[in-house]
Parts: C-alpha cells; sequence; structure tokens
C-alpha cells in the first residue's frame, strides 16, 4: 500500500449531504436568475467527521463552478462518494452504492443527459486506479489531499474519463478551498467542523489511516481563526476542532513557534460568538503535550469555553494487546490520564474506541479490556470488531480470532458501555445543564440540541430559537435523548 493521507475519529455512521439546492430550488416567475438551470451535486459521505467537514468543503470549492448541492442522486449531474476505509464493511459499502450510481448514470444517458462520478475519501487514496478497474462508469477517482483541485480534474475527466489523482500535493489544500457563503454556513448549523490536523503518524498495526490520510500535518492558527472567525460571523457557536492526532497539534503560532492544541483552544475561545470548542481525536500518547506539561489537561480546568468532554480511544485493556497494536501505552497509563483528566474537571465526560478480537486477544486479554471499562465508566464509546485491512501489519499476524467470538466479545462490551452510558444520562435526571439548541424538533414549539457532556437534548419552548444557549432542567431519559424544561432566563442567546 501506498503511504498516502485516512481518516479517524469515532462517528463511524454512513450520513448523506442533502443541502438545500441554492440554485436548484424553484424560483417563481418573479424572478430575475438566468434561465440556464443550475448543476446539482450529490455528495454522499461515509465514515467519520472528518469526511463530513470535506464534504462541506467539495461543496465549496464546486459552488462557483455552478453547482448547487441536491440531497437526491437522480437530480444529480455530478455524483461525488466521499469514502472511507477503516473497515472492510465501510469499504464495502462504496462498491454496493456504486452499483447504484452506476444504473442512474445509466438512465440519464438514455435521457442525453451526462452524469459525472467521482470517488474521492480514503478509499479513493488506498485503492487508487482499481477503483476504475473494477467500476466502468467512474469518471474521477481523488485522493483527500487533492480537493481544492476537483474543477480542474473535473474538467480533464469530461475530456478523458478515468482520471486519477491520489498524489500529496505540496500546496497544502486549505489555502486554496474557497470559503462558504455566510448563508450556506448556518444552513449547516450552528455547530461546526473544524478540521485543524491531518494525518497520523502513529502506525496502530491495525489501521489504514497513516496510509490513506498521510503524515501529521498542522494548520497554521491564523487559518484556523480566520477559519473560526467566519463561522462565527456566520452564526456557528460551536466548533469541534478535527484532526486524526488532534492533541499532537502543533500549527505555526502568530507570533511565531509551533502552537499547541491548548494554545490553540485558548486563541479560539476569544473569538466573539463562539461560546463551546471541542476537540476529536485525541490518542494518550498526545495527552501530556510535548514538553509533559500536562498544557491541554489545564485546558479543561481553565477554558470556560471548552466542553467537559474527551474522546480518549483506548482500544483495549490488555497490555499485551496494546503492545501488538504499537499504541505505545499500556493500561496503567492510560488510568493515570484519565485520573489528571479528572482530577482537573471532576464532571468531565469520557468517551473512547474499542476493537475486540484484535489477533492473539484471548479471554484473558478481553476480560482486562472489560475490567477497564468498569474502572473508568464511559459516558459513551465506539465498538467495533477487529478488520483485517490489507497492507497493515496486524493483518498478517498469526492468532485471527474466529468471527463468532468476536462477535460474542463485541455484544458483551456493548451491553456494559450502554448500562455506563444510562447510568450517565441517569446521573443528569434533575440537573440543570445548559444546552446548545440546533435544530426544530419533530413538533411545533420542540428543539434539539446539546448537552455539555454532548448529550442530545429536546425542550418544548415556543420562545426559543436555534442558536440559543439555555439553561435546561433534565426531567426524563428517553432511549436516545433526554428531555428537559427551561430553567429560569439565564438565555445566551443567538445573534
Ligand atoms: N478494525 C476495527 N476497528 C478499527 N478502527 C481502526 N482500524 C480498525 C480496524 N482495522 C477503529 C479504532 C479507531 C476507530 C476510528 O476505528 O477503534 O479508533
Ligand atoms: Fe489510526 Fe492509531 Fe493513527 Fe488513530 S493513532 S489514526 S488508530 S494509526
Amino acid at each position: 500500500m501506498r503511504r498516502a493521507a485516512g481518516s479517524c475519529a469515532a462517528l463511524c455512521d454512513s450520513r448523506g449531504h442533502a443541502a438545500e439546492g441554492e440554485g436548484g430550488r424553484q424560483t417563481g416567475t418573479m424572478t430575475q436568475e438566468p434561465k440556464q438551470e443550475a448543476k446539482k451535486v450529490f455528495i454522499k459521505s461515509y465514515g467519520c467527521q472528518m469526511n463530513v467537514y470535506d464534504a462541506h468543503r467539495m461543496a465549496d470549492v464546486l459552488a462557483p463552478e455552478g453547482f448547487a448541492e441536491t440531497s437526491a442522486m437522480e437530480d444529480a449531474d455530478l455524483v461525488v462518494l466521499n469514502t472511507c476505509h477503516i473497515r472492510e464493511k465501510a469499504a464495502e459499502k462504496v462498491y454496493s452504492e456504486l452499483g447504484r450510481v452506476r444504473a442512474v448514470k445509466r438512465e440519464r444517458a438514455a435521457e442525453g443527459r451526462d452524469v459525472q462520478v467521482v470517488v474521492a475519501g480514503c478509499v479513493a487514496q488506498a485503492e487508487g486506479g482499481e477503483i476504475l478497474r473494477r467500476n466502468a462508469g467512474v469518471d474521477l477517482v481523488v485522493g483527500p489531499q487533492s480537493y481544492h483541485r476537483l474543477p480542474t480534474l473535473l474538467a480533464e475527466a469530461r475530456r478523458t474519463p478515468g482520471v486519477v489523482d491520489t498524489d500529496f500535493p505540496a500546496e497544502t489544500k486549505f489555502d486554496a478551498l474557497p470559503a462558504a457563503s455566510g448563508e450556506r454556513t448556518l444552513a449547516r448549523g450552528v455547530s461546526a467542523f473544524l478540521t485543524v490536523q491531518e494525518g497520523c503518524d502513529k502506525f496502530c498495526t491495525f489501521c489504514v489511516v497513516p496510509y490513506t490520510r498521510g503524515a501529521e500535518a498542522s494548520r497554521p492558527v491564523g487559518a484556523i481563526v480566520a477559519e473560526a472567525q467566519r463561522l462565527a460571523a456566520a452564526g456557528v457557536r460551536e466548533l469541534t476542532l478535527l484532526g486524526q492526532n488532534v492533541n499532537a497539534y502543533h500549527g505555526e503560532a502568530e507570533e511565531g513557534g509551533a502552537a499547541s492544541l491548548a494554545g490553540l483552544l485558548r486563541r479560539l475561545a476569544r473569538i466573539p460568538g463562539i461560546e463551546r470548542l471541542r476537540y476529536t481525536t485525541s490518542h494518550p500518547r498526545d495527552m501530556a503535550g510535548p514538553d509533559g506539561a500536562w498544557e491541554l489537561v489545564a485546558a479543561h480546568r481553565d477554558i470556560p469555553e471548552l466542553m467537559p468532554y474527551l474522546h480518549l480511544p483506548v482500544q483495549s485493556g490488555s497490555d499485551a494487546i496494546l503492545e501488538a497494536m504499537n499504541r505505545k501505552h499500556g493500561r496503567d497509563e492510560y488510568l493515570r490520564i484519565i485520573d489528571r483528566v479528572r482530577a482537573a474537571r471532576p464532571d468531565i465526560a469520557l468517551s473512547s474506541d474499542f476493537i475486540v478480537g484484535f489477533p492473539g486477544e484471548s479471554d484473558v486479554d478481553f476480560a482486562g479490556t472489560m475490567r477497564l471499562i468498569e474502572e473508568v465508566g464511559f459516558a459513551s464509546s465506539f465498538s467495533f470488531k477487529y478488520s483485517p485491512r490489507p497492507g497493515t501489519p496486524a493483518s498478517e499476524l498469526d492468532g485471527q480470532v474466529p468471527e463468532d467470538v468476536k462477535s460474542e466479545r463485541l455484544a458483551a462490551l456493548q451491553a456494559l458501555l450502554d448500562s455506563q452510558t444510562k447510568a450517565f444520562n441517569a446521573a443528569t435526571l434533575g440537573r440543570t445543564v445548559d444546552v446548545l439548541l440546533e435544530k426544530p424538533g419533530r413538533h411545533p414549539g420542540q428543539l434539539g440540541g446539546k448537552s455539555p457532556y454532548l448529550q442530545a437534548v429536546h425542550i418544548e419552548d415556543p420562545a426559543a430559537r436555534v442558536g440559543d444557549i439555555v439553561p435546561v432542567t433534565i426531567t426524563s431519559l428517553g432511549s436516545n435523548s433526554l428531555a428537559g424544561v427551561r430553567a429560569g432566563t439565564g438565555y445566551k442567546a443567538s445573534a
């Protein structure tokens, strides 16, 4: 496998991108708009939050080319599958979706309309030209570092379909990607992702990210601040800083030298309008910081805007497995970090990723993971069966664990994690927490948002608006969300 660009962070669901089409909506007879119909792009993202961010940036680079987003593949002139390679299942999904895309392309061709098909993201990076060989009808394969070149690559693919760009260009895509309009930014929500770091140098033996997202690189503080200021001016109130190893962040500081993630968070907290900051995904080895000063842990104590939530993947609770995974830390080291974090911010919600059935994992190793979970107590977590990935060292290890054993262990682990999530949520019952209202609920007057601990919360409050941060007393627990009532008038109203 070539060393190239990936994506980490724990949200491993697939999400379509269905922004309201700006030029796609019917404008009526009063309009002075040109008669020519806007071209439409359908972007479907798989995998982590960074792919969600990347999809937005792809839409931003295509907007000046006349492309409006559509949520219906059938309406699109351009279909982009923004793929994930982290586990076999994620990668397979793309190939089955390509079957559907091919059928749509054929139907449109019969009507005399051309549909261009792009495979982007980590499968594109890892598999490159192989995608073209396996899938007639794909016009362009583009890796995550080349999105700024999309217009040029699409023009090239129009002349000669079958273009592949999985290079790691010398220039960074971030300098060349245009910003979304304020209106489009706000349509994406009051909570926004912002990529500050990409790539990974850790080389965990199970993971494709160092090959698909490339070497670790951090964006300069100035560029991040400028993007954050634009987002804030559009009405964004919460930023989640993204990076495969976000706490290894070491971008150029505004005053020169390198900034740490804690320094970056302190700077972003000063931006008017930004009320909440989060970051993901962190590596235990980088929690202490390069100088061992535990600045990031102190940031959780000292920065009010930094939400009390930490996603810190541990993967396993067995030292032998952690060693075989090349995680570069043991279980005790992880537990000591958690103690430090809790000492700084006692109410912090902790979350982690777990892999069960890594090669060589015995019942005793697995029991060690269960014990670690019991010792820590997680508010939420993501857990996966080990999936052998081509080209990674672990895929060649002896002692691959049978599928039924993986399934059994995953079920036991998830039952324990679920019970901890329920206990964490139950502990908020009767408490008053600030909720950032993110979207209207199912019925009139209902709004949904997030607590500081990233719990979904619903309130009934006809006076409240999306973007408000409201104190809410939690009154009941649902299966996936909490419900509450507004407590007093301590509003941080949206601008
Ligand atoms: N198999 C299963 N899970 C994996 N992850 C990464 N690679 C694999 C793999 N080969 C999980 C890890 C990581 C999360 C993003 O995905 O838990 O933290
Ligand atoms: Fe993958 Fe490990 Fe890097 Fe996370 S730290 S992206 S699991 S190699």
